[in-house]
């Protein structure tokens, strides 16, 4: 059977920040439907795919994306549509080849990603399967461990914080459903907390609290109060994971942590992340240093040696050419997956095999910027991912997620009967 896209179209829509962003809606054999909302960061690397915004700030303040939406409907569509397109790669390497650029600036890594991700969830219907199952099968001994942010700071919030994401692991957990409810009843006893010591339960972009705090360590504290308080043991049913998100404070004098006012060097910061590591269960450390900092990473590497994972979000942008120079030198052990960062889901699979092959755990992201569209679930399922970082259980662009895991888990749950 030929495989042809019959139709092709895109719009604006509002993204979780009331921003907005790309939808697109792709039909394959005139029956077959896909729909994708690209998401978009607020603590973006440097190494990311262009994500094209209208820059007219007479509208949204420059941040609409009517010129995506048009490059799409009046440039690709008339290209790709009545064209047969039997894979995503093939798909995905002409889109490529359209754009041209090398960070996917004429059409915008937000309109090449719609168009890759709808294509996909399209194909999938005319194969019959859900998009997990087309990605990867299904897979009855696996799934991945949520990373829950619930106590939101940097970039994410206005309150006093500098590392970004304090999230809680339920590294006891046997399914997504008890690990689903693990943390929603830590998030309920935190929220609890709070309420108690007169601390703010206003939530941050990702649906995790943003209290005023001391410091970093009062917000482990309370956590570790919260994981107590609603009957888990920390250390065996919980651990933490913190993206701290630094190549936000790089300057060209070191680090500025803007909330506190203070500057740190390399040296100063690893020395605080090893005082940390060493009093609380730290699963990982996001972004521990700059994007660039790569002699840093390679020595906390080196000096860690597994004992925590060391994550690379923006050190990577999910870019094989970026983890091809982490692999060769020792940079990190983990990687983030988030899509959008490079602009195809066929570069994102290539991305995430490369990592499976040096041995490096994977953890698919959303962004702080996100939407109804719950794609990143099945991709996470799809590939064996080891972990998801989907935000706080709160906020319906966060919760869609969570609730297209205890679906998948309930549909593979069927298939083992
Ligand atoms: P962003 O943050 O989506 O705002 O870039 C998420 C992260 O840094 O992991
Ligand atoms: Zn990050």
């Amino acid at each position: 059977m030929d495989i042809i896209i019959t139709d092709l179209k895109a719009r604006q829509v509002l993204s979780s920040r009331g921003e907005p962003t790309v939808e697109v809606e792709l039909t394959l054999n005139k029956q077959y439907k896909g729909r994708a909302i690209v998401p978009s960061g607020a603590s973006k690397g440097k190494f990311e795919a262009e994500e094209l915004k209208d820059q007219d700030m007479s509208l949204y303040k420059g941040k609409s994306v009517y010129k995506v939406v048009k490059g799409i409907n009046d440039e690709i569509s008339p290209f790709i549509v009545g064209g047969k397109y039997s894979s995503l790669y093939k798909l995905d390497n002409k889109l490529i080849s359209l754009d041209g650029t090398k960070n996917k600036k004429k059409y915008g890594g937000n309109g090449i990603l719609g168009i890759s991700i709808a294509y996909l969830k399209a194909l999938s219907e005319l194969y019959h399967l859900s998009c997990f199952q087309y990605i990867g099968g299904i897979n009855f001994n696996h799934f991945p461990l949520p990373m829950m942010n619930v106590i939101n700071g940097g970039a994410h919030s206005n309150n006093s914080l500098d590392i970004q994401e304090f999230m809680i692991v339920p590294i006891g957990a046997k399914s997504i459903d008890d690990a689903i409810r693990y943390c929603v009843e830590v998030y309920y006893a935190l929220k609890e907390i709070l309420n108690e010591r007169g601390l703010s339960t206003g939530v941050g972009d990702e649906g995790g609290f943003a209290p005023n705090l001391k410091n970093e360590e009062e917000a482990l504290d309370l956590l570790s109060e919260a994981i107590n308080n609603a009957g888990y043991i920390l250390g065996v049913d919980f651990k933490f994971s913190l993206d701290i998100a630094s190549s936000e404070w790089k300057t060209k004098d070191g680090y500025y942590l803007p909330k506190k006012k203070k500057v740190m060097t390399s040296k100063e910061l690893m020395d605080y992340y090893l005082k940390i590591v060493d009093k609380y269960p730290i699963l990982s450390l996001e972004d521990p240093f700059d994007q660039e900092d790569y002699s840093s990473w390679n020595s906390f590497l080196l000096h860690t040696k597994g004992s925590v994972l060391l994550v690379g979000d923006d050190l990577y942008t999910t870019n094989v050419e970026r983890l091809k120079m982490g692999i060769e030198n020792k940079l990190s052990d983990a990687i983030l997956i988030k899509p959008n960062q490079i602009g195809t889901i066929s570069e994102t699979l290539n991305c995430i095999n490369l990592a499976k092959d040096a041995n490096m755990k994977i953890i698919v992201s959303h962004r702080s910027g996100e939407s109804e569209d719950d794609f990143i679930s099945d991709l996470a399922y799809g590939v064996k991912a080891d972990y998801v970082k989907f935000g706080a259980p709160c906020r319906s662009e966060r919760t869609t997620k969570y609730n297209r895991l205890l679906k998948i888990e309930e549909i593979i749950k069927e298939q083992k009967q």
